[in-house]
Order: structure tokens, then sequence, then C-alpha cells
């Protein structure tokens, strides 16, 4: 039995629960979607000629679902879970927590209708009509009010880092939603942005990689140091380099954004200025990656046997790799060949199945057997799901750069007399359906990975009795471990 829920009984994991739930069944949802833009770039016949089954539709609906769904959910059951531990009080406000998940998940319903019906704004990771974006703002608020409430309220001084970086999400994010949805409405569902031109396009882009940094990046990095520690039972490697991490992160990622405009009518100095910020970043993110890695000093024998730690250890692994090639890809001659082609859509994939997807399992399996009070039933079962997301991942992410590479070569291509040696498009295009195969094997591996995992987690929560003996589940200790200096 848990110790935690035993000597813990005021925390609220009802609303915990719930997110989780929701996380998992709409990154089914949305990551079925992404199976299915995978099949039609690869057999276009597949859109089945439904409007509303078109990949100009679908592919928003799978990017708001994995993002706001699956990661968004994800996350406020990680934070629900462990902020409550770290500053050992239940949440401010249980009215407040109901209304986040209810107006969360209603919100996310919305997404889903209005998106296939074709009414969105045209901005990436911003297409909701300006009523939702409404919605987001209130509910935003109503969480920060009751994540503030609850820091107000905490039973102990000291803000552990995890909280630090809950808090970078929670302010920047409603910074970054308002601003670029800031907008003229002409109609329930048209609206003209206030800003025009590339302003509006620096607006967006400050926007959209901040929703990289402060949603897909910090909160994950925040339960890292949370969840390894308590996953490895080692204390997190140095406490003083992640606060380091923090502050050059949330530093440094804000002015990020113009590499996504690069070549573009901003003027120049604004786009050197994201080019040197990007390169900058290496230097938070590596050092947040070893810090993570080196929590698991002396819990490597484990990692033959414990599934949580093998996600966590690719999930890391994955954050250093992606944060790697982003700064690479920002630099003006690398960004000249990667964009618009699908490295890109590899880069995006890496740090999306590799970063986000494994710490979201690792996450689960953890928070699972603690929430019901139950061992986890097969842990075969989670070692057989870490095998298919590893291969499924390499295989996505493996094709996507070949792809990207070649479709950059191709386009600049010259012959003999300075001409475009493949001036058709469709050149290309033959070229990586082969490749778009492959991506979409590697993504359909990844999601029946899912489907066993959630298959083994229901069992879990049902007190069905564990499969493989019970001596082979993470033994956690009872409260974190204390911090090296
Ligand atoms: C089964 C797993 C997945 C599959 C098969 C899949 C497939 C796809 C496909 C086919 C695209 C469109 C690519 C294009 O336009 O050329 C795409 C875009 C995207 N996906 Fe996924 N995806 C999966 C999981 C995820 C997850 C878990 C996340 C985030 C947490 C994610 C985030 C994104 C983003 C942000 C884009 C837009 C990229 C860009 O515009 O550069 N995907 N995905
Ligand atoms: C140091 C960290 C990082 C830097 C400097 C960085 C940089 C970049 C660059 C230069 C691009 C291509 C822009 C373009 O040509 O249009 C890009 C695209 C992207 N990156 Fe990263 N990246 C980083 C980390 C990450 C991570 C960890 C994730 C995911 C968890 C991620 C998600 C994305 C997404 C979704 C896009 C596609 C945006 C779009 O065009 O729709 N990045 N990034």
């Amino acid at each position: 039995m848990s110790t935690e829920t035993a000597h813990t009984p005021n925390y609220d994991d009802a609303v915990t629960k719930k997110f989780l739930i929701a996380s998992v069944t709409w990154g089914a949802v949305g990551m079925l979607v992404g199976v299915i833009c995978a099949l039609q770039l690869a057999w276009w016949p597949a859109n089945l000629n439904v409007p509303w089954l078109t990949f100009g539709r679908l592919r928003p609906l799978h990017t708001n679902a994995v993002i706001f769904a699956f990661t968004g959910n994800f996350i406020f059951a990680a934070m629900y879970y462990s902020m409550q531990r770290l500053l050992k009080t239940r949440m401010f406000n249980d009215v407040l927590s109901q209304v986040h998940f209810w107006g969360w998940q209603s919100i996310i319903v919305a997404a889903a209708i209005t998106l296939p019906a074709g009414l969105s704004q045209s901005k990436e990771y911003a297409e909701l009509i300006w009523p939702i974006d409404i919605a987001i703002a209130v509910i935003w608020v109503v969480m920060a009010v009751n994540f503030f409430g609850t820091i107000a309220i905490r039973k102990v001084k000291h803000l552990y880092v995890a909280i630090w970086f809950y808090m970078s999400m929670v302010i920047t994010i409603a910074v970054l939603h308002i601003v670029n949805s800031l907008v003229l409405p002409a109609s329930a569902t048209v609206s003209y942005p206030v800003f025009s031109g590339i302003t509006d396009a620096l607006v967006q882009w400050w926007y959209g990689h901040n929703a990289v940094g402060f949603l897909l990046t910090t909160p994950i990095l925040g339960l890292m140091y949370y969840f390894v520690p308590k996953t490895a039972g080692r204390p997190v490697y140095s406490y003083r380099l992640s606060i380091l991490h923090f502050w050059g992160l949330v530093f440094l990622y804000i002015w990020a954004g113009p590499h996504h405009i690069l070549y573009s009518s901003l003027p120049d100095w604004a786009q050197t200025t994201g080019v040197v910020f990007s390169v900058m970043l290496l230097a938070p993110s590596w050092g947040g990656m070893l810090n993570g890695l080196l929590t698991l000093r002396g819990a490597w024998d484990k990692l033959r046997t414990d599934p949580l730690l093998k996600f966590w250890v690719v999930a890391i692994t994955f954050y250093g790799m992606s944060t790697f090639e982003g700064p690479m890809m920002s630099i003006r001659a690398v960004n000249a060949l990667s964009h618009f082609t699908d490295w890109t859509i590899g880069h995006v994939h890496s740090g999306a199945l590799g970063w986000v997807g494994m710490a979201a399992f690792a996450t689960f399996y953890y928070m699972v057997p603690k929430l019901w009070n139950n061992q986890l039933y097969s842990v075969k079962a989670a070692t057989l799901h870490f095998w298919l997301a590893t291969i499924g991942i390499v295989l996505y992410v493996m094709a996507m750069w070949t792809a990207g590479i070649t479709q950059g070569l191709m386009w600049r291509e010259l012959d003999a007399d300075g001409q475009l040696q493949y001036p058709n498009f469709m050149d290309t295009v033959l070229q990586l359906i082969p490749l778009y195969w492959i991506r979409l094997v590697g993504g359909t591996m990844y999601l029946v990975g899912l489907l066993v995992m959630a298959w083994n987690l229901v069992k879990t929560a049902s007190g069905v009795a564990p499969k493989d003996g019970p001596e082979q589940v993470t033994a956690a200790p009872e409260s974190l471990p204390t911090p090296a200096k």
C-alpha cells in the first residue's frame, strides 16, 4: 500500500485522477488523428473526400489535441499531485479545481467540434476562434488563483524548484495567450488580429515558440525535478544547478521566437537576436538534462528492471537531443536548409514523442499505483510499451530527418546551366512517400504502446492482482530525498 496516501489523506487526489484519465483518453484520440494525418501524407485518398476529414482540418485538430488536451491534462495532473505534496497542503479551493477541470475539458470539446468544421483563426497553435480564446483566458485565471492560493496557504516555507517551473508556466502562458489573441471580432466565429503584417507574425511566433517553451518544456522539467528523484530514490544531483537551470531557461526562452521567421521582412537585428538567444539556450537546457541524468547516478542498476526509469532516461536523452538540434536549426545557414521541410517535423516529434510523451508515461506509471493504492498490474506490459514507444520514435524521427534533408537538398540543387534541377514540386514529394510510410509505422507503434499502457493502468486502478510479482514495482521513498548542494 502506498505510504504517501496513507499518511496524507487530506490531499485532493480526485482532481488529479480526473486530469490523468483525461490526458490518457485525449492522448489516444490526438495520436490517432496524428496517425490518420500520417496516412494521408503517404496515401492522400485516405481523406475519403470528406471535407472534415481533410488534412488541413485534421492537422490542427491533432496539434491542439496533443498539446492542450494530452500534454495540458498531463501537466495539470502532475502539478496537482506534486504541489500538494511539496507544499504539504490541500489545494486552496476544491471548487476552483473542479471549475478548472471541467472548463478545460469543455474547451477541448469545443476545439474538437470547431476545427473539423473548418472554423479557425489560421495561426498555428492558436487556431481556436475568439469565443474559445476568451474561455481559455478565464479558465487559466481560475487555475492561477487556485495555484497562488495554494502557495499562500502552504505549510512549508521553502518553494522547491518544481514549483518555480510551474509558476513560470502559469504566468507566461497567460501573457502569451492574451496578447496573441487580441482580435477585433466581426461575427461569432470570425475575427481580425489587431496586429498586421510582420508585427502579427512576430507576435504569433513569440507566442508559438514560448508555447513550446512554457508548456512542452518548463512545467515538464519542473515535474522531472519531483518525479525523477522520487522514482530513483535519489536526491536531485545538484539543487544549485536546478536553480541556475530555471533562471537561465526562463530568461533566454522568451527572446528566441524570431528563429521561426528567419529570412523574412523582420528587421535583421531582430532575427539575429532570436538566433543568439536560441544558441545560448543550449547551455541551461543541457545543464538541466545533465542534472536529470546525474540524479540517476547510483541507480543505473535499477534500469534493467524498472520500466519507469527506462522511460525517464529516454525522455531526458531526447530533451538533450532536441535542445541541441533546435539551437543548430536556428543558425541561418542551417535554417535555410531545414525550414519548410520535414526536418522541422522530425525535430518537433523528437521533442514531443521523445521528451513530452515519455515523461508523461513515466509519470502516469508512477502516479496510478499511488493514487489508486494498488500495485502496477503488469511490469512486462509496461516494458513492452517502452520498446514500442522507443522504436516508434526512432522510426518516426529518422524518417523525417532523411525526408527533410532530401527535400532541402533537392530544392536547392542546380544543373550545369545554373537552373533548378528539380523544378517540379512533385519531384521531391515522390522521393518522400516511402519515408512517410515508415513514419506511419513508427507513429502507429507509438499509439499501440499508449493503448497497452491505458489497458495496464485500467487493470491497476481496478485492483486486479499484479501479474508479474509485487517486488517489481518501484519503491518510492516517502518524502522527496534531501537535495545535494
Ligand atoms: C502517434 C503519434 C503521432 C503521430 C503519428 C503524429 C503525426 C503527425 C503528423 C503527420 C503531423 C503533420 C506533419 C506535416 O504537416 O507534415 C504532425 C504535426 C505535429 N505534431 Fe504530431 N504526431 C504524433 C504525436 C504527437 C505528439 C504526442 C505531439 C505533442 C506532444 C505532437 C505534436 C505535433 C506538432 C506540434 C505538429 C506540428 C509541427 C509543425 O508544424 O512543425 N505530435 N504530427
Ligand atoms: C533549446 C531549445 C530549442 C530551440 C532553440 C529550438 C529551435 C527551433 C527552431 C529553430 C525551429 C524551426 C523553426 C523554423 O524553421 O520554422 C523549431 C521548431 C519547432 N520546435 Fe524547437 N527548439 C528547441 C527545443 C524544442 C523542444 C524541446 C520542443 C518540443 C518539446 C520543440 C518544439 C518545436 C516545435 C513544435 C516546432 C515547430 C514550430 C512550427 O513551425 O510549427 N522545440 N525549434
